[in-house]
């Protein structure tokens, strides 16, 4: 959602807002502002729209000199992306300020209060209720006492940021399930919502729970509860390469982490099934898989994709009863769950508010609990026992790429991990997918130097195309679904992606030679029957793009135009078909002159239910 950031320090505190909001853009970019504290007191800036309009107005302003100082990038839940409902908002004073991320739920019922007390709103939002609220507690207390007598009046899930031109000398950070991270510098600290915005100035780091604040000086960071009581928590050492965070001479993010996957992969398989005689190395405790009954996925987006991919996986390898729930929906509409139900959630992010209320209620009903992510320091770390890490690093693109396919990979090492433990394939066949498995960097390195130049001709095709249908089957019906949302998502084009064996009973009274159809066809189980739905839809004068080998007659007979994709096992298609849908997305995009990185309206990190 939005993106928050905060330095103290003897700099002056603006670059390191700009550069750090620069990094956190990717959780929002309806508006952006900063609020510093220097010798002239509080200087506030805020521009409606991205970035690039703080810059510019700042550029044209004088310096602000402030050493302290606290910056956001809006995604807008309460009120317009407007400049009056940019962040940071102040009291009635203009000598504090404050930012949130997240949502205060009594915001107008504190709203009414406070204007009844004669305080004066200037935006819409539900955070301005919290400067009014601390300065009311301000008379004879502490910054932190204040804020905390505040936050004692709050409900909802947020993150919260607040300076002081009569409190130079400090700002205090609150955490209540959105997350917020603290750096610690040599004679200066930071806070941010997530870590690219500090790495490249620490790599020590101390993730704030929920339910504790901090007080940070020039010198000292002091973590307390929301009694105020004192904490002791020690930083950890983060291991990151901030290159991560550089787009390496590629025009967008998207397309470096496009481009990453083989190394990804690599990545995620290291160490864990080492010449693929042995069992595979997942670090799990054997009591999370004993007497499993049943298992249920909880994701949402392109992670609810890759968990359906995982459901099939786990059916077909290792037998267990599977299902896939939508986060937002499994809180509200739970299933009956027993002890022997395993629950799984996966998230790039690990901050998805749906994705952790649902964890969350699963274990307050005292299920086991599973993560799959690349970001084991979250929340969504935090909340489960037990955890695999994808090792994709950090994303920035806000269409997920590299994180969807190590979410696939990682499914694979569960799926042959459950197979083992329970016997259901023989060695043979578990060696079999995994050599297979160690093969597959090699082959998408292959579809990227032979298809980008080619996708990137075909995506001039399709300027004035207004809709796409995706279609696939068995465990390629996933990936059919992943490449429509990945063309809506950044080309705006609306795209729909069917079981193919569906079409007939509806979606074909869609196509005429206007909407192009993308199918997903390999060799296996369902080859010919998909091949067939293709036809059916070129019956209907749909012009026809297959995912397929580029040496299988039937194929070459059937599509217009076809994205190669070397034959394998068709139990690992996903990894391999999904690759060219990344790029077809992309490309379309990219010539349309879009936002890739940054599609509007969308957030990477959606921290609010
Ligand atoms: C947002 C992002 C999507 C992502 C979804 C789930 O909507 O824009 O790209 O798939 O959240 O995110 P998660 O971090 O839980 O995988």
């Amino acid at each position: 959602m939005c993106g928050i950031v905060g330095y103290i320090g003897g700099r002056t505190a603006l670059p390191f807002l700009v550069d750090g909001l620069k990094r956190l853009e990717y959780r929002g970019y309806d508006s952006a502002g900063i609020a510093t504290v220097g010798e002239s007191g509080l200087e506030l800036v805020r521009a409606k729209g991205k970035l690039h309009n703080l810059k510019e107005k700042l550029n044209g302003a004088a310096h602000s000199t402030g050493t302290v100082g606290i910056g956001h990038t809006r995604w807008a839940t309460h009120g317009k992306p407007e400049e009056h409902n940019a962040h940071p908002h102040t009291d009635a004073s203009g000598r504090l300020a404050v930012i949130q991320n997240g949502i205060i739920e009594n915001y107008a019922e504190l709203r009414l209060h406070l204007k009844e007390r004669g305080c004066l709103f200037k935006s819409e939002t539900d955070t301005e209720v919290i400067p009014h609220l601390i300065a009311c507690h301000l008379a004879g207390h502490s910054l932190l006492e204040a804020v905390l007598a505040a936050v004692g009046k709050l409900k909802g899930a947020f993150a919260i940021a607040v300076v002081s031109a009569d409190f130079p000398d400090e700002l205090i950070v609150v955490r209540q399930q959105a997350p917020l991270v603290i750096g610690f510098g040599e004679g200066e600290n930071y806070f941010a919502s997530d870590v690219p915005a500090i790495v490249s100035h620490t790599t020590r780091v101390l993730t704030l729970q929920d339910g504790e604040c901090a007080r940070l000086t020039r010198d000292e960071v002091q973590i307390h509860d929301f009694s105020g009581a004192r904490l002791r928590r020690t930083p950890r050492s983060l291991n990151w390469n901030p290159s991560l965070v550089e787009k390496r001479g590629f025009r967008h993010f998207m397309l470096k982490e496009i481009h990453e996957q083989p190394g990804v992969i690599r990545d995620t398989l290291e160490d864990r099934i080492g010449d693929a005689t042995g069992p595979i190395r997942l670090g799990l405790s054997s009591d999370l898989f004993a007497d499993l009954e049943r298992i249920y996925i909880i994701a949402c987006g392109t992670s609810w994709h890759a968990s359906l991919v995982g459901k099939y996986l786990i059916e077909e390898l290792a037998g267990i009863p599977t299902e896939v729930n939508y986060a937002s929906e499994f809180r509200y509409c739970p299933p009956p769950l027993n002890l022997r139900t395993l629950v799984i959630g996966v998230s790039q992010s690990g901050e998805t508010g749906d994705t952790n209320a649902a964890l969350t209620a699963a274990k307050a009903r005292g299920v086991r609990l599973l993560g799959i992510t690349n970001r084991p320091e979250s929340s969504l770390g935090a909340l489960v026992g037990e955890l695999i890490d994808t090792r994709a690093g950090m994303e920035i693109g806000v269409a997920a790429t590299k994180t969807f396919t190590a979410q696939l990979v990682a499914f694979y090492l569960l799926a042959l991990h459950l197979a083992h433990l329970r016997g259901t394939r023989s060695g043979e066949r578990i060696r079999e997918i995994l050599v297979g498995l160690q093969q597959l960097p090699a082959q998408i390195e292959g579809i990227l130097d032979t298809q980008e130049r080619y996708i990137t001709e075909l995506a001039r095709e399709f300027d004035a195309t207004r809709d796409f249908i995706f279609i696939g089957r068995g465990l390629n019906y996933p990936i059919a679904l992943e490449g429509a949302l990945k063309l809506k998502e950044i080309s705006y084009i609306h795209a729909e992606g069917y079981p193919a064996g569906e079409m007939k009973h509806g979606p074909i009274a869609l196509l005429d030679s206007e909407v192009p159809v993308v199918a997903v066809a390999v060799p296996g189980k369902v080859y010919e029957k998909t091949l067939s739905n293709a036809q059916e839809a070129k019956a209907r004068d749909a012009r026809l793009i297959g995912v397929a080998p580029l040496d299988e007659p039937a194929a070459v007979e059937t599509f217009d135009q076809i994205l190669p994709v070397p034959v394998v096992d068709e139990i690992l298609s996903p990894i391999l078909t999904v690759v060219p849908l990344q790029l077809l997305a992309y490309h379309i995009a990219a010539r349309r002159g879009l936002d890739v990185d940054q599609p509007r309206n969308l957030a990477k990190s959606v921290t609010v239910e």
